[in-house]
C-alpha cells in the first residue's frame, strides 16, 4: 500500500514537472508572433534561387578561367532543375524538357578535367545551353546570361 502511494505522489511530482516545463515552452510564442514583419515580401522561386546560383557560380568559374585556372568542383544540384517549383507563368514545357538535359551534360563537362575539349570552348557551350533554352522559356535575363560568354 505504502508502495502505491508513493508511487503516486511521484507520478504526480512528474506531471507537475511537465507541466511547468510545457508553460514555460510555449509562454515566449505570442511575443515571437508580433515579431514576423508585416509587410508581403517578394519571394523568388525556388527555381528563381537555382538559376541565380547557376549565375553566380558561372561568373566566379568565368573569372577563374580567365585568369588561367581550372575548375574542379560543380557543387550545384542540377537535378533539382526537374523538381524545382517555378514562378507563376512558367513551366517545364516541350521546349524546356527538350533542352534541360543538353544543359546539365554541357555544364558538368566544363569541370570533366579527362576532357580533351579546350576549357573555354567546353564552358562557352555551357552558357550557350542556358541561351538556348532561355531564348523562348524566360527571355528576361539573356544580355546578363550572355555577359557570361568568354570572348
Ligand atoms: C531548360 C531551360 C533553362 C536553362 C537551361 C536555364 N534556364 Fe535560367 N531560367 C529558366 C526559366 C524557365 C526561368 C524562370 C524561373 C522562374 O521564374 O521560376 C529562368 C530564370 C533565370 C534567371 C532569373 C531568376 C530570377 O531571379 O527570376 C536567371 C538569372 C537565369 N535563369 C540564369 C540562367 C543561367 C546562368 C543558366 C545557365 C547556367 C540558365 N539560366 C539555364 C530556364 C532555363
Amino acid at each position: 500500500m505504502e508502495f502505491f502511494l508513493n508511487n503516486k505522489i511521484l507520478a504526480f511530482a512528474v506531471v507537475l514537472l511537465l507541466c511547468f516545463n510545457c508553460k514555460n515552452e510555449t509562454e515566449p510564442k505570442p511575443a515571437e508572433k508580433k515579431e514576423k514583419p508585416e509587410l508581403i515580401m517578394y519571394q523568388p522561386s525556388e527555381m528563381a534561387n537555382l538559376m541565380n546560383g547557376m549565375y553566380a557560380y558561372n561568373l566566379q568559374i568565368k573569372q577563374q578561367i580567365i585568369n588561367g585556372e581550372t575548375p574542379v568542383s560543380m557543387p550545384l544540384d542540377l537535378m533539382k532543375l526537374h523538381s524545382a517549383e517555378m514562378s507563376n507563368g512558367h513551366g517545364r514545357t516541350a521546349v524546356w524538357n527538350s533542352k534541360v538535359d543538353g544543359f546539365i551534360t554541357a555544364q558538368q563537362m566544363v569541370v570533366d578535367t579527362l576532357s580533351n575539349i579546350e576549357l573555354k570552348e567546353r564552358y562557352n557551350t555551357a552558357i550557350n545551353n542556358c541561351l538556348a533554352c532561355h531564348k523562348t522559356e524566360c527571355t528576361g535575363p539573356i544580355p546578363k546570361i550572355r555577359k557570361l560568354l568568354i570572348q
